[in-house]
């Protein structure tokens, strides 16, 4: 069958286009015909070498992916052939808090993943695709998707009408903005980016700040909201945000900590700025398939559409990549594996 591989470092450059056996299935395994697969900021990452976790051993990379059920092992139950499927990020973590156990294999990084004609999955790691997405979207929920439900619903807690505020417009953001809009959230985004926070208006966002006009960004989002601050902020800017995000979040308020566009590097913090306003700061690492599952019931039920920026073919995979390293891109960066 047809894979691309990388060695993790070895750049965009490095995808290199391969035939590579059928892998054999277990007695759990299920076999799954690929039709498209969405890269993330991670798997830039991994094509840069900067992260961790690897053996240096040639990859399939990415982790997202929707496809049709061609065989199953002999004991599955989850799924039939036909089916149309996602993988779920991290094949081990079903449902709960997640452990460190669980949250060691995910595809494509240490195992194998969707940039394929075909994906193997033990069928615990997959989940029945919302109804009625195209593929490109079905394609974007897996990671990025999780991550932004886990942050405003689980890990967040939040209730329609809350208010969150939003870093960037990301492809976690944007799906945060998509989910805010939808659960009747108050979302406020910030950009550096005119144009993009405009589109932002148009997904539902109700307060924008342009963080490249306003260095102080967080009075901007005091100001929107009265002086109180939001109630939860998905922090994905990292070592240049994240004082900032404490300070524009409420009195009791919380800060989920995502990832670091900016750099993940030191960022020096009082104490204050937690104990002062009885603030809290957690991290978070995707989700379960079972938050999996729940938002593709969300999806199901709301019609929500995920916004992709583009769709490559499976020959142009590496400009796939380039498309996303530009930072450019407002929406999921997909490729067609049809
Ligand atoms: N912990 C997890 O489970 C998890 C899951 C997924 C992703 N992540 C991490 O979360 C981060 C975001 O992922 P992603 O896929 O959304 O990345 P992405 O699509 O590459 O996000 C890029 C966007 O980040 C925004 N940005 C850059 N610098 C910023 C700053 N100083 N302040 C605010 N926004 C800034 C930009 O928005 P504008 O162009 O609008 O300025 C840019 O378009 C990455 O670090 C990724 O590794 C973590």
């Amino acid at each position: 069958m047809k894979a691309y591989r990388l060695v993790p470092g070895a750049g965009i450059a490095g995808l290199r286009q391969e035939q590579v056996p059928e892998r054999p299935l277990g007695a759990f395994d299920v076999r799954v015909a690929l039709h498209a697969a969405a890269l993330n900021a991670r798997d830039l990452a991994i094509a840069r070498g900067q992260y961790g976790g690897l053996t240096g051993d040639a990859i399939t990379p990415l982790s997202d992916g929707v496809g049709t059920v061609v065989a199953v092992g002999p004991s599955v139950t989850r799924v039939a052939v036909g089916d149309h499927v996602i993988a779920t990020f991290w094949p081990d973590w079903i449902d709960g808090e997640g452990t460190r156990e669980s949250q060691v294999r995910s595809f494509g990084a240490q195992l194998d993943g969707t940039l394929a004609e075909q994906l193997v999955a033990p069928e615990t790691a997959l989940v029945h695709a919302p109804a009625r997405l195209s593929d490109a979207g079905a394609a974007s929920i897996a990671c990025a998707g999780v991550t932004a439900w886990n942050a405003l619903f689980v890990q967040g807690g939040l209730r329609p009408g809350a208010s969150v505020l939003i870093l960037g417009t990301g492809s976690v953001a944007t799906w945060a903005l998509q989910l805010a809009k939808a659960a009747g959230l108050h979302a406020i985004v910030t950009s550096s980016s005119n144009g993009k926070l405009a589109e932002a208006e148009r997904l539902g966002a109700r307060g924008v700040v342009n963080y490249a006009e306003h260095a102080e960004w967080q009075d901007e989002v005091l100001r929107l909201t009265g002086g109180e601050g939001v109630d939860l902020v998905l922090e994905v800017g990292g070592q240049d945000t994240l004082a900032r995000s404490l300070a524009a979040v409420r009195f009791g308020g919380r800060v989920v900590v995502i990832g670091g566009v900016s750099g993940w590097g030191d960022v020096k913090l009082s104490p204050g700025a937690l104990v002062g306003g009885k603030k809290t700061l957690g991290g978070l690492m995707v989700g379960s398939r079972r938050m999996t599952e729940d938002l593709v019931r969300f999806i199901d039920t709301t019609g929500l559409t995920p916004v992709v920026d583009s769709v490559f073919p499976y020959a142009e995979a590496t400009n796939a990549y380039e498309r996303l390293a530009s930072g450019s891109a407002f929406g999921k960066v997909v490729v067609s594996l049809k």
